[in-house]
């Protein structure tokens, strides 16, 4: 291994890459890491020297609060490489803000944004034969940070590492989403932890899940929990609604993440002319929308998702089978989305960072 020292971060390469062995053009999402990760611990109440250095796993004590109480949150972003070669993020400040937004209401001490943002940057320099060229490639990337301190006391942490580690990733999903508007379980409640991107909040989700996967479902749209009668977020991504040809989405609560692939999405559409109306959306809207064919379209928008269009949903145990469109607002936001990411296209909102 060589080992060098910037002012801010202590940099130690890995000798050897493990970037040969890698199939990119077969990635499953999420699996493959690569050569090196960012590791910041926070102790005695302040944040240590970051570290990047060969990605391996580490030891923590069995008593370690994260494994107790589950105090830990992440972020989703992504990097893109143009034809030049060049490496751009897509609205990382937005991340930033969500991630310490996230710390904040799980206890947790908020994350410098030196540490965040220069810390990414050398990690991305010096990993960036993993970012490849081209539409669909990109660089899926995860912020995290974990109560690290022992004691089963339930009280919060006093030590935590924050970590990055990046993905080469393609699409999340491969083949067609159909989802279920659930009518039982919930994803987050007011006063709860649904606008944090906690780990607890994605875990909760997975046994409703795993119920619907059982019945063919891919993921559930979640609904409000005191009423399960207006449609929030799928759990993977914010939800959009096309009826006839106005674009409907939840507004952002206490009980939805406010998703920056959203956010975008919904400037994004404006621009273009399409008709946003962002309002609670309830079921029976979209079921009478269904019944008298003006529901033309329903798509998840996430960072790791982008913009994945729904083929059906399930209600009340009858299915509802989308129809298939000429001229999507899926296709065409997704289309501007991406070759504005990568930048085959202009980028009028400056949403596009150069590392
Ligand atoms: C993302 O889209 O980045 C997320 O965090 C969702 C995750 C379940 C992959």
């Amino acid at each position: 291994m060589s080992t060098s020292q910037t002012t801010t971060i202590d940099i130690t390469k890995a000798t050897t890459s493990k970037i040969n062995d890698v199939d990119f053009d077969n990635l499953s999402f999420g699996s493959v890491f690569t050569d090196h990760l960012l590791e910041c611990d926070f102790k005695n109440g302040a944040w240590q020297q970051p570290v990047i250095k060969p990605y391996q796993p580490f030891l923590l004590d069995p008593s370690a609060k994260v494994f107790h109480y589950g105090q830990a949150i992440f972020e989703g972003m992504k990097a893109y490489k143009d034809d030049n070669n060049d490496l751009w993020l897509f609205r990382p400040d937005e991340n930033y803000k969500r991630f310490n937004a996230s710390a904040v209401r799980m206890a947790m001490p908020e994350v410098p944004e030196e540490v965040f943002m220069n810390g990414l940057n050398e990690l991305l320099k010096i990993d960036e034969a993993w970012v490849k060229k081209g539409l669909g490639n990109t660089m899926y990337i995860r912020p995290f940070m974990i109560a690290t301190g022992d004691g089963v006391v339930a009280n919060p942490s006093s030590e935590y590492k924050f970590m990055i580690i990046l993905s080469p990733a393609k699409a999340y999903y491969s083949g067609e989403v159909k989802v279920l508007i659930a009518e039982h379980y919930s994803r987050a409640a007011n006063g709860g932890i649904g606008a944090a991107k906690a780990a607890g909040n994605y875990a909760a989700q997975f046994y409703p899940t795993t119920l619907a996967n059982k019945e063919g479902f891919q993921q559930v749209i979640w609904t409000d929990d005191a009423t399960h009668t207006k449609l929030e977020e799928a759990g993977t991504m914010n939800v959009f609604f096309r009826i006839n040809d106005t674009l409907l989405t939840a507004p952002v609560s206490e009980r939805i993440l406010d998703g920056i692939t959203r956010k975008s999405l919904i400037e994004l559409a404006k621009k273009e002319g399409i008709n946003v109306e962002v309002r609670p959306v309830l079921v029976s809207e979209l079921v009478e929308a269904s019944n008298n064919g003006t529901l033309k379209e329903i798509f998840g928008a996430g960072t790791a998702a982008v913009v994945n269009p729904i083929v059906g949903y399930s209600y009340k145990d009858k299915y509802y089978e989308l129809p298939k469109i000429e001229n999507s607002y899926a296709e065409q936001l997704k289309s501007k989305l991406t070759k504005m990411q990568h930048k085959l296209e202009a980028d009028p909102f400056g949403w596009t960072v150069k590392i």
